[in-house]
């Protein structure tokens, strides 16, 4: 039948690795090179089909700096998904991802599906983080991985599309 999955999805993730981005381009389908920090939090929401089914996403892009690190638990609890993104063009951002992943275990919902997202992925010439260290870390971690560029689209959908489809299964 023609259901409608309600998913609170929430994007966790260092200052500037792409996480309004990767919404921006979801739902809006556009990219800006002068993206502003967030403050607190923004909510969108969007909906995805799967095969016969919808699943209709309300996203919380949470903002990295660190004073607005209190903030996220309220977003992140009873989260049905969750993306961690770092930027691979940035180790430190990666050291960071790792910790939201350890807060989300200890402190989160053991039923969230949480995705990896390797953000910036057009940044080659730059990478810090290469593919098969992240690899590794996501399935010791149980976690599923990709990376993504908000920059040229590659993979956004995709993994949007990945986590609707584990929703849709579990
Ligand atoms: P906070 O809100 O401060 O936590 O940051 P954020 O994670 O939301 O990062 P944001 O989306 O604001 O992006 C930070 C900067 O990186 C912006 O200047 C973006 O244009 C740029 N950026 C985001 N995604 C990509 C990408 O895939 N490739 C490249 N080259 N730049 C990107
Ligand atoms: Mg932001």
């Amino acid at each position: 039948g023609n259901k409608i999955r309600n998913a609170k999805l929430v994007l966790l993730g260092d200052v500037g690795a792409g996480k309004s981005s990767l919404v921006l381009r979801f739902v809006k389908g556009q990219f800006v090179e002068f993206q502003e920090s967030t403050i607190g939090a923004a909510f969108f929401s969007q909906t995805l089909a799967v095969n016969d089914e919808t699943v209709k996403f309300e996203i919380w892009d949470t903002a990295g700096q660190e004073r607005y690190h209190s903030l996220a638990p309220m977003y992140y609890r009873g989260a049905a998904a969750a993306i961690v993104v770092y930027d691979i063009s940035n180790q430190g951002s990666f050291t960071r991802a790792k910790k939201w992943v350890q807060e989300l275990q200890a402190q989160g919902n053991q039923n969230t599906v949480v995705a990896l997202a390797g953000n910036k992925a057009d940044l080659v010439e730059t990478r810090q983080v290469q593919i098969e260290e992240a690899k590794t870390y996501a399935q010791e971690n149980g976690l599923f991985f990709m990376e993504t560029s908000a920059k040229t689209a590659t993979n956004v959908n995709d993994i949007f599309y990945e986590i609707a489809r584990r929703l849709l299964q579990g």
